[in-house]
């Protein structure tokens, strides 16, 4: 089992959301933090107010899908702190809209979803992901780093109508572990380096209470246990997955006992 103390946890969309909590997780178990996020004044206060549970926080501006981002990101917490045990690349957004909208009345297509809109996700969710992934590997298996790669993944991987960008990425999430696991075993690293995904259905945070109060209640209609999970359940999950090296290269539901309907 891996413990928490003294050990590195670098955070992408680290200023809010299930990426802060985290950190705030990180910090009370006598962790390591560097938060990432494209937002540089909400990364600042996040510091600021994580400063008052522990000093052992650093910040870095970094947007996902920069290349050149994710290697400063990376090479800054060896510097900093001397180690990476935790890559948790949480920065995501989502980007809904039908892939064609046809009229009520004469059934053609009045509408497509823009190339924009769709390879926004894509470039945050995927693209970055692999960045992130990639850079921060680099610096563990050259430092001789032990811990865990845990992706973000969804329900919505199982495919969520609106959400033809958001749902392929995180499928793509829940295909990782397998890749990298597979990949790390052949390389005779992958009881150092282990990764898994979490798979949330929807989670209290800003992504979710942005949303129309009536969706919510809709899509609260459809979680057993009656609420959202909150981001702290979430964090258990990822630190219990972080502790047990038994964990490697798998997917879990995190999502209320959620039953996606026949129209998803
Ligand atoms: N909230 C949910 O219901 C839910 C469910 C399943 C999965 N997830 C996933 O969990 C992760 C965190 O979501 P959240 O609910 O905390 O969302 P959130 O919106 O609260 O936080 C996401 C963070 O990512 C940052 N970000 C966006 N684009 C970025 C970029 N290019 N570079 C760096 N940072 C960037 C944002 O500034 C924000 O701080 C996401 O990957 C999301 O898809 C969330």
């Amino acid at each position: 089992m891996l413990t928490v103390k003294d050990s590195v946890a670098v955070i992408t969309g680290g200023s809010g959301g299930i990426g802060k909590t985290l950190a705030e997780y990180w910090l009370e178990q006598g962790g390591k933090v560097v938060i990432a996020d494209v937002q540089e004044e909400a990364l600042q206060k996040t510091k600021e107010e994580l400063e008052s549970i522990s000093p052992d926080v650093a910040l870095m501006k970094c947007d996902v899908t920069n290349e050149q981002d994710n290697t400063h990101l990376a090479e800054f917490a060896i510097e900093r702190f001397g180690a990476i045990n935790l890559v948790a690349p949480f920065a995501g957004i989502t980007g809904d809209g039908l892939f064609l909208k046809t009229d009520k009345e004469t059934g053609k297509v009045v509408g497509k979803m823009s190339l924009e809109k769709f390879q926004k996700v894509i470039d945050i969710n995927l693209t970055g992901v692999f960045l992130t992934v990639r850079e921060c590997v680099e610096q563990m298996i050259n430092n001789g780093d032990k811990g865990l790669i845990c992706l973000v993944s969804s329900t919505g991987s199982l495919g969520t109508a609106g959400q033809i960008n958001y749902s392929s990425t995180k499928a793509a999430m829940s295909v990782m572990p397998k890749v990298l696991t597979a990949e790390f075993f052949r390389r005779n690293i992958a009881d150092k380096i282990r990764c898994m995904a979490v798979a949330p259905g929807y989670v209290g945070t800003a992504m979710v209470k942005n949303m129309d109060e009536r969706v919510i209640d809709k899509i609260v209609e459809q979680v057993p246990i009656g609420r959202l999970v909150e981001p702290e359940e979430v964090v258990s999950l990822v630190a219990e997955l972080y502790k047990n090296e038994a964990m490697a290269g798998e997917t879990v539901f995190i999502h209320g006992g959620l039953r996606l309907g026949s129209k998803g």
